[in-house]
């Protein structure tokens, strides 16, 4: 159900790939940047149509120039103020959120980088903690999904080793 997949997200073979967005959806750097270039420039005029995504939501458009990939998931990381900000609930959302709309889409695989870690400055070790949390609570009956495998993406493998140690 849930693996740790290291590399670039926009070559992962799955239904729906979730970015790491800002409020616009217009596209930024980061894994954002990497997945407006690869899906086009109808990525972004499909996101700035159902702008502004408050963080800890998640709005689905299509992938576009990403085919197979059908849909891409924006969801809205929290900027990391030090942890007494409810940043952590904000995390938690994106992941329940993104699975929801993933699951009324019929999406069966989903790709989910590491939100909110790099420019937004969440701790890695903490945030991949509440990513596998969050992702097992909203796959383990009586929760109902249609998604039937999820891929945790790291960029690289300190990222990745945070992830498998919060999976054993
Ligand atoms: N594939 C997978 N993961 C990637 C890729 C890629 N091609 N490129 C970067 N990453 C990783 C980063 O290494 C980091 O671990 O994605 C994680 C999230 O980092 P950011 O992309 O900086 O996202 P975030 O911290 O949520 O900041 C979001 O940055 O790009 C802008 O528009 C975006 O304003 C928003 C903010």
């Amino acid at each position: 159900m849930i693996e740790v997949v290291v590399g670039d997200i926009t070559r992962a073979r799955v239904d729906a790939i979730v970015t790491a967005a800002n409020e616009s959806l217009m596209g930024g750097g980061g894994v954002d940047g990497a997945i407006h270039r690869a899906a086009g420039p109808r990525l972004a005029r499909a996101g700035s149509e159902l702008a502004p995504c408050a963080p800890g939501d998640a709005v689905a458009t299509p992938a576009f120039d990403l085919a197979p990939v059908r849909y891409v998931i924006h969801t809205v990381g929290p900027v990391w103020e030090g942890g007494g900000y409810g940043e952590e609930a904000v995390l938690a959302s994106c992941y329940r959120r993104s699975l929801e709309v993933a699951d009324g889409l019929g999406v069966r695989s989903i790709a989910f980088p590491a939100i909110a870690t790099g420019v937004y400055g969440y701790p890695p070790a903490e945030a991949a903690r509440v990513a596998v949390t969050t992702l097992r609570s909203a796959t383990t009956p009586p929760a109902t999904t249609s998604v039937e495998r999820i891929e945790l993406v790291a960029f690289d493998e300190e990222t990745a080793a945070h992830l498998r140690q919060a999976l054993t």
